[in-house]
């Protein structure tokens, strides 16, 4: 369910070069995407990493720790959903992140949209990985006879932000796609 490495040193790139600070994570798993990102962040950076899977994340632990990156970390064991609205309670967290990586529920990547352009800084990204599905987003025969939700939602997200006003997109063929987006406004 990780990153492949190649995504997982672009991510880390992308933070560089944007002097990134303070970043926001839904979909942590053991914590690969979450390593790199620590890693690529200045040592007073935070990363507000969210899952509602505590067990895989503390297989990935001994490797945070061991990378000497645990305290750029604020892990917070809960719902993507229920996590950003509480975030947006606080007013002083609007505007606050310079990049955002999303690997979560499918079916909420366009609901998680309009909470972290809130959440998000203007000139910051946020990123949706899985945006190719294995190539199933594309139309085919064969595949349009099997129910698939994440693709169906993917397909809706592709479009959806093909077409925002509000942000720059640009799908990246890497893995298994991976759709920058920056906020314009
Ligand atoms: C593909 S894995 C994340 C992999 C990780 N980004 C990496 O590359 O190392 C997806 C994760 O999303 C989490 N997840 C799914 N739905 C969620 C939700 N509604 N709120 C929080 N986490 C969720 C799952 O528990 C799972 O650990």
């Amino acid at each position: 369910m990780s990153v492949p490495v190649d995504e997982g040193q672009l991510i880390s790139m992308l933070l560089k070069i944007m002097n990134a600070k303070k970043t926001l994570e839904i979909g942590v798993f053991t914590g690969y995407s979450l390593l790199a990102t620590a890693l690529a962040l200045p040592d007073d950076g935070k990363a507000i990493a969210i899952d509602q899977d505590k067990e895989a994340y503390e297989v990935g632990l001994p490797f945070i720790r061991k990378a000497g990156v645990e305290h750029k970390i604020n892990y917070i064991h809960s719902d993507g959903m229920i996590t950003l609205n509480n975030l947006l309670k606080n007013e002083r967290q609007e505007g606050e992140f310079e990049f955002a990586f999303v690997d979560a529920d499918k079916e909420n990547y366009i609901n998680y949209h309009e909470l972290l352009l809130k959440l998000v800084k203007v000139g910051g990204v946020i990123a949706y990985d899985n945006t190719l599905w294995s190539g199933r987003v594309a139309p085919s025969e064969h595949d349009e006879q099997v129910e698939d939700t994440a693709r169906d939602a993917l397909r809706k997200l592709n479009s959806f932000l093909a077409s925002d006003s509000r942000i720059d997109s640009s799908l990246v063929s890497i893995a298994d796609g991976l759709t920058l987006c920056r906020r314009l406004r």
